[in-house]
């Protein structure tokens, strides 16, 4: 049995009528390169200490237990923490799944610096599957040589992709992809008969998942979840290479004997970063933020702060195409400004908003609708280096009636829907496989919010497309999606933290941070704004934002920037911040035709 190292992208499961995960970061799109390389999951007998086994050439895999419901833990305090939930908690348990790339220097070297522990978003990213795939890149840029060196410990949260129980709501691959192409190319949400269609199959998909897991995927249970991990990461350290060790590889000093994070979270991995430091902010060692959604309108449901950039991001987008002149395919010679390419591409949406459009691709009848149109630029912008060329040349064809570029997108379209069924593995315990994507998404995005949204019903639902459109006339289609997957959600998670956010500028005690927060952001960023970032900083006493002045999703994820990569660097190493609001350059912008980027992981 085996999960390979590239069995899944997370991009590959926006299905259509269910949410496409929300504030992911793209590094999910990026493969691990260590593709001939296999592992088997079952083999691992979940401990309640980190029990660590060689995994993928130089990773090491662990599958953490710890209770399923923190609620029932006696020291669970929102506050500075006692962790130990003690062996003896009688279960039912989560196994966590964890994937180390470990520093490049053994425990007792003088220069091993701990775990950094990364979330790149969804709700729904494999952190796993980023270790895999950027842990090198991460150690590359965050490493001092010979002075700080680190692991870097993905984890799969609560019931995503190895971890278990798998937060999945259909038996097998068969159902899951007969529903999605039932509801792929229902009418535009705008539309009466849209709305109501949609709402009701998100209706009904919600109560096709198990209340027995899915109370238990809240944010706040992975902070704590994440507490664990870092403890238990102390413990192994302190058991191999002596209380020294683990003295320097706790993220700027323990607190009160007991070790702190260090973190990144890019994107909804904010939310979780903000609700671990509000926690638990006494645990915070080195916290970075990229790429921000505000947690408190993503606690309460709302969905009124991230798609206020949207339109500013696609129109540099249109600016680079008319500024590419004959080498962008979008643009006409009789083009007098990127207006009259925008001109263009809204009529295409309004003209298919009005009717939909039947047509052949490979071999198989789709509908293109406006809001696969809308998907395709929505998903285009969280990294416009390597898809502003592609996106041209979609919108190109697009315009004369052609599209199989829009068709054969998997970001856009879901996974290859016939590929994974004729191919799905025996089902196992993790499983193989990571395709449910979605339903784990709906259930923490539903979950989380369930306290404080009120009603969602149709009403709700048409509210909340008369937002999103109206917030941007380009993705606001595409983005209603996500908020409108929890249509009538009902389970309320057993262990939640909904607020107040923020911590406490440190001051050396064992209650606030070792350092405060990093925030970065890019200037304009379509899924989260930078008056976000902004606004989180309101929060935690002491942080500092850094803005790197370019388009897309996530400073450190969008461009490459030398200038930011020092001030992440100098931040892990010492906790020292840039001035706040400090703008580095971006060391490439996006060009249509494509040119890379030297220096970005993936690009
Ligand atoms: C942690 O738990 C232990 C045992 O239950 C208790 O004695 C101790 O006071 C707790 N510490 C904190 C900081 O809550
Ligand atoms: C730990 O550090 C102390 C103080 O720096 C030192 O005296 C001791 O020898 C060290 N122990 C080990 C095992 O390195
Ligand atoms: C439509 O676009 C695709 C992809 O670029 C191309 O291969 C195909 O030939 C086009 N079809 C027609 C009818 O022009
Ligand atoms: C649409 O946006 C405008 C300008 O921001 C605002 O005044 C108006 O209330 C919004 N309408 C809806 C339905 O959200
Ligand atoms: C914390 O301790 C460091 C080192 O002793 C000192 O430089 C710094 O001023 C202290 N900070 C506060 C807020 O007390
Ligand atoms: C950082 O700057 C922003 C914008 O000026 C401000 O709102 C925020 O309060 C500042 N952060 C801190 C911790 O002072």
């Amino acid at each position: 049995m085996h999960f390979p190292a590239q069995p899944w992208t997370l991009w590959s499961m926006a299905l259509l009528a269910t949410p496409t995960t929300a504030f992911i970061s793209p590094l999910r799109a990026r493969q691990a390169d260590d593709g001939a390389t296999a592992f088997d999951w079952t083999s691992i007998t979940p401990t309640p200490d980190l029990q660590y086994h060689s995994c993928y050439g130089t990773f090491q895999c662990a599958r953490l237990r710890v209770p399923l419901d923190w609620s029932k833990e006696p020291t669970t305090s929102h506050s500075n923490s006692n962790s130990s939930f003690s062996s003896s908690s009688p279960g039912p348990y989560a196994a966590i799944a964890i994937v180390t790339l470990p520093a490049t220097v053994p425990v007792t070297d003088p220069s091993y610096a701990g775990p950094i522990l990364i979330n790149p978003g969804g709700p729904g990213g494999s952190g796993a599957q980023t270790a895999l795939s950027l842990g090198a890149v991460m150690q590359g840029l965050i490493d001092v040589p010979g002075v700080r060196h680190y692991d870097v410990l993905g984890f799969d949260p609560r019931g995503v992709a190895l971890t278990t129980p798998s937060g999945s709501c259909y038996e097998n691959q068969f159902d899951r992809a007969v529903d999605a192409m039932a509801l792929r190319g229902m009418p535009t949400v705008l539309s009466e008969q849209g709305l109501n269609m949609k709402f009701g199959a998100n209706q009904a998909a919600g109560k096709l998942c198990d209340e027995n897991v899915f109370k238990y995927l809240s944010t706040a249970s992975v902070a704590r979840d994440m507490l664990e991990i870092v403890d238990q990461s102390h413990e192994l350290v302190t058991k191999t290479a002596g209380s020294n060790a683990t003295r320097k590889a706790c993220g700027g000093g323990e607190s009160g004997g007991k070790p702190r994070l260090q973190y990144i979270g890019f994107s909804y991995g904010t939310v979780l970063g903000n609700t671990f430091a509000s926690m638990f902010p006494g645990r915070v060692g080195r916290m970075l933020l990229d790429g921000v959604a505000d947690a408190e309108d993503y606690m309460a449901g709302t969905w009124q702060k991230n798609i206020g950039d949207a339109d500013a991001s696609v129109d540099v987008f249109y600016r680079t195409c008319f500024d590419a002149g004959a080498g962008c395919p979008l643009r006409q010679s009789s083009d007098t400004s990127f207006e009259d390419i925008r001109a263009r591409v809204a009529a295409l949406q309004a003209s298919l908003r009005a009717a939909s459009v039947a047509t052949v691709y490979n071999n198989r009848i789709y509908t293109m609708t406006s809001h696969l149109l809308s998907e395709k630029i929505r998903t285009s912008l969280y990294e416009p280096i390597p898809k502003y060329e592609p996106l041209a040349i979609a919108l190109a064809e697009a315009l004369v009636g052609n599209f199989s570029s829009i068709l054969a997108d998997d970001i856009v379209m879901g996974f290859d829907l016939r590929s994974s069924v004729c191919t799905e593995p025996p089902a196992s315990d993790p499983p193989q496989e990571y395709n449910f994507g979605n339903e784990i998404s709906r259930g923490i995005i539903c979950g989380d919010s369930q306290a404080s949204a009120g009603k969602r019903d149709l009403a709700w639902a048409a509210a909340v497309v008369a937002r999103t459109t109206n917030q941007s006339s380009s993705v606001g289609e595409a983005w209603s999606n996500i908020p409108l997957a929890c249509a009538d959600w009902s389970i309320a998670p057993a262990y939640a933290y909904a607020g107040p956010f923020g911590s406490k500028a440190p001051d050396n005690s064992s209650n606030t941070p070792a350092a405060p927060l990093l925030i970065t952001s890019t200037k304009t960023d379509h899924a989260t704004p930078l008056a976000n970032a902004y606004a989180l900083s309101r929060m935690h006493g002491g942080s500092a934002v850094a803005v790197v002045d370019a388009v897309g999703h996530c400073a450190l994820l969008a461009t490459a920037s030398t200038c930011m990569y020092g001030i992440v660097q100098e931040y892990f190493h010492t906790g020292k911040l840039p001035v706040n609001g400090t703008v580095c350059e971006p060391d490439c912008v996006p060009q249509i035709p494509f040119k890379a980027c030297p220096g970005l992981p993936g690009v």
